[in-house]
């Protein structure tokens, strides 16, 4: 008995030295570790901490090991956030058990592009924590008769020309435009994100990615004023999963054809995703513009649409108040778009809505088990310029 007790107190506290000394060599040994606070940062919501937070940046970044910045709990307000590389590690960690908060006043952040950017870094983690726009200022402005005075706003989250960045559990609240933006960037998981904005605020997109490859939005819920999720040109290799989407305008490729000369999008992929009472679903987007851009490979699927009042749209006459593009076919090809397992509700008539380019007809489509209603009756399907095969039991029937 003594003996058996004894080994056990002594297989504890070896397991206790050993973790001790675990712990002692990741803070100390193989990594630095930085707390805003013991570089004066403040959570008191008030006090300017855009100098702690860039102290402890330029230390981080400067180590040659691993590097971890600690965010503590509360309010930081924070002016602008830049997090320039290249570093010399590539392992900076930076967990947020706080909030960070941007200026109240629009004026002074709205005609920057973002304002937390990073930039030219590989090997960046960013998890937990909330960062809090503050954008209702701006949206007001853009809402009111001298809305052509109000700056365009900046993007609260931006990733540029950086790879191998990891986004986790982090919130995302009222950004003044964008809330996060991949762009340039190559191996970007973000992984339970939660974005949250009024419905009606204006340009609130999301996550918006462009020119970037091999990125994934993961186990993510979004509700804002425009599109949930964007894909912007020169987009590969990007994986959708597990996302609820609502309110906003849906998980949208594009717009595109923008430029002539404009990079395409491939290899999409975007499964297992609710929409709830959005204006779209799936969609594909261009400018009735001459462009080389394209969109190919492409797989919706395992889509549940909630009362939405576009579930499946493929726009290339896009020309809003009709500038710029009147009369004019869209450039872009669309081939290889695949649609599985998508059911549902939609707000309005028509749940499918294919209206592709005279010049450019979208080729490859397919719709397989898809099975839309609204109002409890058959909804129905449109089709301009598309050529594609229905497999399995497909409602609306296909018009291709
Ligand atoms: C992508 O980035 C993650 C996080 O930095 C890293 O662990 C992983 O090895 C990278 N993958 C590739 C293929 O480089
Ligand atoms: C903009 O104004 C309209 C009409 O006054 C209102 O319904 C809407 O909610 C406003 N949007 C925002 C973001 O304040
Ligand atoms: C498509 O993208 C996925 C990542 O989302 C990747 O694993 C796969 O290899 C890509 N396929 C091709 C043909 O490049
Ligand atoms: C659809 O039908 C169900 C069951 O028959 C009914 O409970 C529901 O109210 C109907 N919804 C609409 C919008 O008609």
């Amino acid at each position: 008995m003594m003996i058996i007790q004894f080994e056990k107190i002594q297989s504890s506290s070896i397991i206790l030295i050993v973790l001790v000394a675990l712990m002692n060599l990741f803070t100390f040994g193989n990594a630095w570790s930085y707390n805003v606070v013991s570089f004066g940062g403040k959570g008191d919501g008030r006090t300017d901490s855009t100098q702690a937070f860039q102290t402890v940046w330029s230390n981080a970044c400067s180590s040659t090991k691993p590097a971890t910045i600690y965010v503590p709990r509360g309010r930081y307000y924070l002016r602008s956030g830049t997090f320039n590389g290249p570093c010399k590690n590539n392992a900076i960690f930076i967990r947020i058990d706080g909030t960070l908060v941007a200026p109240s006043d629009f004026q002074v952040i709205g005609n920057s592009p973002a304002w937390i950017a990073f930039r030219n870094v590989d090997g960046v983690t960013v998890s937990g924590g909330n960062l809090d726009g503050k954008g209702a200022g701006l949206w007001a402005c853009k809402n009111s008769s001298s809305s052509t005075t109000c700056p365009s706003g900046a993007t609260t989250l931006q990733f540029s020309n950086s790879k191998n960045v990891v986004v986790s559990a982090l919130t995302s609240l009222n950004s003044q435009m964008f809330h996060i933006v991949i762009n340039g960037c190559q191996n970007v998981t973000m992984r339970g994100i939660k974005v949250l904005a009024s419905g009606n605020s204006p340009n609130t997109d999301g996550i918006h990615g462009q020119m970037s490859s091999n990125v994934a939005v993961l186990n993510s819920k979004i509700g804002t004023g425009d599109d949930c999720i964007s894909i912007g040109p020169g987009t590969s290799n990007l994986r959708i999963e597990n996302i609820v989407c609502g309110p906003g305008h849906g998980i949208s490729i594009g717009s595109l054809a923008k430029d002539l000369q404009e990079e395409g999008v491939q290899n999409v992929t975007v499964k297992n995703v609710v929409f709830s009472r959005t204006q779209n679903g799936v969609r594909i987007k261009a400018w009735g513009k001459p462009s080389n851009g394209f969109a190919r490979k492409i797989l919706f699927q395992h889509i549940v649409m909630d009362n939405v009042q576009n579930p499946i749209v493929i726009d290339q006459n896009y020309c809003p108040r009709h500038k710029g593009c009147p009369g004019k076919a869209s450039g872009v090809k669309i081939n290889d778009v695949t649609y599985q397992d998508i059911h549902g509700t939609s707000a309005t008539k028509v749940a499918v809505k294919f209206d592709c380019s005279p010049t450019n007809p979208c080729v490859g489509i397919k719709l397989e088990n898809v099975r839309l209603t609204h109002m409890n009756q058959t909804a129905q399907a449109t089709c301009n310029n598309v050529g594609g095969i229905a497999a399995g039991l497909v409602q609306p029937t296909s018009c291709f």
